[in-house]
């Protein structure tokens, strides 16, 4: 954000009493000045809003940013241009990253960026790797929500675990990850439970609303239909990862085929025998066949090793 904005919104905040509103302008001045690496304003703005008047060098000391294993960083590689997407998600994604890197001049225009994001698809079909790839493009780090560290038995701590996640991420420009979000948000009237799922997927949801818009929330789920139905309409990006059809299969063939000497086969036959697979799947063989094929050099036929791994992967399926 432009500084004369953020300041106009800082005061605009504070003469209309509006809390929410001035916490956000903050919130967003302290991922400024972190991606700036100028930590001791970062932290001092930090101290300063937070609830509990903790400082934050204490709370964020040990481990210094995973939030005591809640959420684990992962340093993001994958690239957008690695993926086979479905033409409609790779528009939605690519205008998101567009909205987030140009959120100033959104801005300006008194716009937010959209910042939810659900993935919908089958196992193996890139959520995970999406959301990598789109923390790659914008460049910030990427934090998973560790249900491990998060669920626990007592009673009650679930919710002040994902309520401190979520005060961890507010401040920081981050993908923030939460995969099989099903897990955690399922549907609470189906459930005959103490009220604890109750008051998770409330304090969930309630983290949700009130998340910044430079904090990019990615949710996967391979089943939706189990989902709470206060969940949906809090993503405004809902992005479908299906499994690939025959011809995204032979595209997704060559375009592997491409980058080493291929596979001795065409991409037509290995799509003919794969339909039906996972990207992960078709992947996994088509690297098989390499690996294969390299230990078994200077002998080795490429063309041999590819139809032996095909005809295992037919006897497999049958
Ligand atoms: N659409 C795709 N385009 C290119 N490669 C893909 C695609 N989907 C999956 N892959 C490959 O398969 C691997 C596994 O995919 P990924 O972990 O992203 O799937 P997922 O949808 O998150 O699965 P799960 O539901 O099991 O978590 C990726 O690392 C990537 O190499
Ligand atoms: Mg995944």
């Amino acid at each position: 954000m432009a500084r004369s904005d953020l300041l106009l919104n800082l005061v605009e905040a504070e003469r209309s009493g509006d809390r929410q509103r001035f916490l956000m302008v903050v919130e967003s001045v302290i991922a400024e000045e972190r991606k700036k690496h100028h930590h001791l304003v970062a932290d001092r703005l930090e101290e300063l809003i937070s609830t509990t008047g903790a400082s934050a060098t204490d709370r964020y000391q040990s481990p210094p940013v995973t939030q005591d294993g809640l959420l684990l960083e992962v340093i993001p590689r994958r690239r957008l241009a690695d993926l086979s997407l479905l033409p409609e998600t790779a528009t939605s994604i690519s205008e998101v990253i567009e909205e987030q890197r140009r959120r100033d001049v959104l801005r300006t225009h008194g716009l937010e960026p959209r910042h939810r994001l659900m993935l919908i698809g089958p196992p193996g079909n890139g959520k995970t790797t999406l959301a990598e790839a789109i923390a790659t493009e914008l460049m910030v780090p990427m934090y998973v929500a560790s249900y491990e560290a998060l669920i626990s038995s007592y009673l009650g701590e679930t919710a002040s675990r994902l309520a401190a996640l979520f005060e961890f991420a507010r401040t920081r420009e981050c993908v923030l990850f939460f995969d099989e979000f099903d897990t955690i948000a399922k549907e609470r009237a189906d459930r005959h439970d103490t009220g604890e799922l109750k008051r998770v997927v409330s304090s969930l949801l309630l983290g949700v609303d009130r998340l910044p818009s430079h904090v990019l929330l990615v949710t996967a789920s391979n089943h939706p239909e189990v989902l709470d139905r206060a969940t949906g309409r809090r993503f405004q990006v809902h992005a479908n990862l299906p499994a690939p059809s025959q011809a995204q299969i032979r595209r997704f063939v060559e375009r592997m085929a491409n980058r080493s000497e291929g596979f001795g086969v065409t991409p037509d036959t290995i799509a003919k025998t794969m339909t039906g697979s996972s990207y992960s799947e078709v992947e996994n063989l088509l690297l098989d066949i390499r690996r294969r094929y390299v230990l078994g050099l200077p002998d080795a036929d490429l063309k041999r090793t590819a139809q032996e791994r095909l005809g295992r992967w037919r006897n497999q399926k049958s």
